[in-house]
């Protein structure tokens, strides 16, 4: 994947402080020289500990949830925002930012760039929630020379890559014409959802429409929309001719959807229970940990319905999952997969199916009571 994506001169316009002569290039054209696959911005889901899982196992790169370039001007001191802080050691994550109106949008980079070290800055141009809708998001779709001052802004605020996310239109498409006005305003890459801003997220993703846009422009295109395996973004890639292939919905629960893609490797087959198990168990470690919150109690409310998605063969557990509050609770919904049997054992468990045998739940309870 991304072999023989060919980087325009727009995508290294940003001259190397190290050289006069050759400049760096951007942020995008070298991650795009590599295979894999991008995790999308979702508000709500790609908080810091899911974009660390995803980077873990090889995404490309990852992308905040939407940050109000208003809010983050104008809050006050928000350098702690949980929506923007990366977590230690972060790298190759995209700031998103929503807004229209370009003196904020500007300030907004330089803030983002100061507090939240971001690989690059995105504008989301695809979010249909009304209430963010009169302030930027698809709403720009309607008004697109609005957005292409807005890269302007954010460009001259930046010597990073400025990139956009659109939807293909506000209910009609018009995918192509905007994505090329963006090209001329200087983007570095566009992503585009294939769905208009009026499907929401009903219907299919039109990627006949994502193929049409990557042959208009020469910025690289990232397509989004309904991946759910690698075998089918390796085909939605190779069919569409873009550059790399987004993944939200599919990724929750299954980061190693993003090590498929990067490793090439198409089986479709999951971890083992177990090894799943321990991944859920260890994001609820990475959101505690992140929210910096000991006792986790509010911090494990948005992963309750994160959770089942590691396991959707174990249905069983999905009730007790959707109520923990502590990552003590977790480990002790989940010990009758954590722990290690000996194989003599493990063979005699159900595949995929119910697992609480007599001596199970009882190695379960005296796991659980043991977990810090
Ligand atoms: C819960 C949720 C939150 C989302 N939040 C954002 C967002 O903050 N910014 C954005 O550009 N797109 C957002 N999206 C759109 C996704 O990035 C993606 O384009 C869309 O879900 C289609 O891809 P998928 O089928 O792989 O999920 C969101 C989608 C979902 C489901």
């Amino acid at each position: 994947m991304g072999e023989g994506v060919r980087y325009p001169e727009m995508m290294t316009a940003h001259a190397s402080p190290f050289s006069d002569s050759s400049p760096a290039p951007g942020f995008y054209a070298a991650r795009l020289s590599r295979p894999g696959a991008v995790l999308a911005p979702m508000a709500g889901y790609s908080d810091a500990p899911m974009r660390q899982l995803a980077a873990e196992q090889g995404a490309l790169w990852t992308v905040s949830e939407m940050i109000s370039a208003r809010g983050l001007v104008l809050g006050g001191d928000t350098e702690k925002l949980n929506l923007g802080r990366p977590y230690a050691g972060e790298q190759g994550r995209v700031v998103q930012l929503f807004g229209a109106e370009p003196e904020l949008l500007a300030a907004a980079v330089a803030r983002a760039e100061a507090w939240f070290v971001p690989a690059a800055i995105d504008l989301n141009m695809g979010c249909p929630v009304p209430k963010i809708r009169g302030k930027g998001g698809a709403c720009l779709l309607q008004t697109p020379e609005v957005a292409f001052e807005l890269v302007g802004a954010m460009r001259a605020a930046t010597a990073l890559d400025v990139s956009a996310k659109i939807r293909l239109g506000w209910d009609t498409d018009r995918s192509v014409e905007v994505a090329q006005g963006l090209e001329a305003a200087g983007v570095s890459l566009i992503t585009v959802h294939g769905r208009t801003s009026r499907q929401r997220y009903t219907g299919e993703a039109d990627w006949d429409a994502i193929a049409r846009v990557a042959a208009s422009v020469s910025v690289p295109v990232v397509g989004s929309g309904d991946i759910q395996d690698a075998q089918t973004a390796r085909q939605r890639q190779q069919d569409s001719g873009v550059a790399a292939v987004m993944i939200g919905r599919g990724s929750v629960g299954n980061p190693w959807i993003f090590r498929a893609l990067a490793e090439g490797q198409d089986s479709g087959e999951r971890p083992s229970a177990q090894a799943r198990a321990q991944t859920a168990l260890r994001h609820a470690e990475l959101q505690t940990q992140f929210y910096n919150d000991d006792t986790g109690r509010l911090t494990l409310r948005p992963l309750r319905k994160v959770l089942p998605r590691y396991l959707p063969d174990y249905p069983e557990l999905h009730a007790d999952l959707t109520q923990v509050i502590t990552v003590a609770d977790v480990g002790r919904v989940l010990a009758p997969l954590l722990i290690p049997l000996p194989d003599s054992l493990a063979d005699l468990l159900p595949q995929g199916g119910a697992v609480q045998t007599g001596a199970v739940s009882r190695a379960s309870t005296e796991y659980a009571g043991s977990y810090p």
